[in-house]
């Protein structure tokens, strides 16, 4: 399924991945900017994240990724990887979603998007 994306001019994408470097159901850590982001591959949607529990801060690229959820590795919480929800404290603060934009094989990666404000879609 192509992933696509309009990004406002001005827009500061990149390059993270290519579409094999991140299989389905699996994650892959990035720096951009000196920060710290994740990428998920959800049955062939790709999701970023800052790579940053909004609880105490571990990152979750150290946890596990299965069926659309990354388990933090610290105390275990459970969060949404589409909608970045935390699924075991939902008043809890979600994830600091990023825009994803995929051209043929390549996955980038909006690192400007204000978090929680702007999350990949289809085109
Ligand atoms: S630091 Fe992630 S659940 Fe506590």
């Amino acid at each position: 399924m192509e992933q696509t994306d309009v990004v406002a001019a001005g827009s500061d994408m990149t390059l993270v991945a290519t579409r094999a470097q991140v299989p389905e159901g699996c994650m892959r850590r990035f720096e951009s900017k000196g920060r710290s982001w994740v990428i998920f591959n959800d049955g062939g949607e790709f999701v970023a994240a800052a790579d940053v529990c909004p609880h105490k801060g571990a990152p979750l690229s150290a946890g596990e990724f299965a069926d659309g959820v990354v388990v933090c590795p610290l105390h275990g919480w459970e969060f949404d990887v589409r909608g970045g929800e935390c699924v075991s404290m939902p008043d809890w603060r979600g994830l600091d979603l990023a825009t994803v934009v995929v051209e043929g094989e390549l996955v980038y990666v909006v690192t400007s998007t204000p978090p929680s404000q702007d999350r990949s879609r289809e085109g």
